[in-house]
């Protein structure tokens, strides 16, 4: 293959991985029901060695692996301290400055898009430049909103730079055709299908979409993304894996900052720089995400 990108890790392993590891604990240990009650008492320690025994216990791919087991899995509670020495810490989600050198305030002159990242109210307020938003939503999975997809989305075309502008012709065709209800019409198959093809439309030396995503097949097509057809697009993402009424949209008619290959195509990977190479499943991004399903509590 001549992209060394295509030689990454595929995004979808850890999660199958995990998948089976929950599998396992749901369904050994007969004696699970009975024990549950003691289990409630039952020290975390206590519990780890029994599950040792018992076999259940996976360690498969290093920190996350042992992040997952150890303290998502058992619902440990994250510290806002944690976290914000997470926010002052270089590297702590991959190669890169701590996060709080340029998201320290709310004043957009001195910290970008306003946000300041280095008390828990900032985090919790989120951008406050315009268009101001949250970031998160406290008890919710934050999966698909906009922290964690800083923090494990790649931008789109994979190894497109930090710095290539997203508000250029061929960029505005995508997110205009979207915000307009995503039509199949003569406009989309001559201007806007075409860019998905086509290399370099969206940033120098950048491959076409296509060559990544031209099938419902994994391999060769990475997340069994078609963007090769009107229909594969509107299908969306993992449409074999999780059958079709699951698929993942990625287009979501009217609301380009809500559709998968917009935000793909905008958003930049956090901190700027990072190589898409870098573990999307970073066991700190895992507790970040921890933090935010409990419900970002700021003690
Ligand atoms: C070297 C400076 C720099 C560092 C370090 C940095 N960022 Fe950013 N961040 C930016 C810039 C510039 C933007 C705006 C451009 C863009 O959207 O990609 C941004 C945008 C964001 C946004 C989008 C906000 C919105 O309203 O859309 C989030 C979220 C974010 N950063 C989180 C983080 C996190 C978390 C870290 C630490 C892992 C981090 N950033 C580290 C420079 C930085
Ligand atoms: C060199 C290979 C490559 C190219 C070129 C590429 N992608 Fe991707 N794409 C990937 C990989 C790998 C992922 C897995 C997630 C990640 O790394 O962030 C992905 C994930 C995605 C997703 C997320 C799917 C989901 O499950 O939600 C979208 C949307 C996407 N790409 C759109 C695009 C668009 C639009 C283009 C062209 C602008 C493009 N890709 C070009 C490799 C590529």
């Amino acid at each position: 293959m001549k992209n060394p990108l295509l030689a990454l890790v595929r995004d979808g392993q850890p999660r199958l991985v995990l998948g089976g590891v929950l599998l396992a604990l749901s369904a050994t240990c007969a004696s699970f029901t009975a024990q549950a009650d003691e289990k409630k008492h039952a020290s975390l320690a206590a519990q780890l060695i029994h599950e040792i025994k018992e076999g259940r216990l996976e360690m498969k791919d290093g920190d996350s692996s042992i992040v997952q087991e150890l303290i998502i899995n058992k619902n440990i509670p994250i510290t806002y301290r944690y976290i914000n020495t997470l926010m002052h810490t270089p590297n702590a989600f991959g190669p890169g400055a701590a996060c709080v050198t340029c998201h320290s305030s709310t004043n957009p002159s001195e910290s970008y898009r306003g946000l300041d990242l280095s008390t828990c109210e900032g985090m919790r307020r989120g951008s406050t430049e315009a268009p101001a938003q949250a970031l998160f939503t406290p008890g919710k999975d934050p999966k698909r909103e906009t922290l964690v997809r800083r923090l494990r989305n790649n931008r789109m075309p994979l190894g497109a730079a930090f710095n290539i502008p997203a508000d250029t012709p061929n960029y505005l065709l995508v997110r205009d055709w979207i915000a307009a209800g995503a039509k199949n019409d003569a406009h989309f198959t001559s201007r806007v299908l075409p860019l998905f093809k086509q290399e370099n439309a969206f940033g120098p030396n950048t491959p076409a979409c296509t060559q990544c995503h031209m099938s419902n097949q994994e391999p060769p097509s990475f997340h069994e993304l078609d963007l090769t057809t009107y229909d594969g697009i509107m299908l969306g993402a993992d449409s074999v894996a999780k059958g079709v009424d699951k698929a993942t949209k990625v287009i979501i008619p009217g609301k380009p900052g809500d559709s998968g290959v917009w935000q793909h195509l905008a958003e930049n990977r956090m901190p700027p720089g990072i190589s898409p190479t870098e573990n999307r499943d970073h066991p700190n991004t895992l507790i970040l995400m921890q933090w935010i399903k409990q419900g970002a509590k700021c003690q």
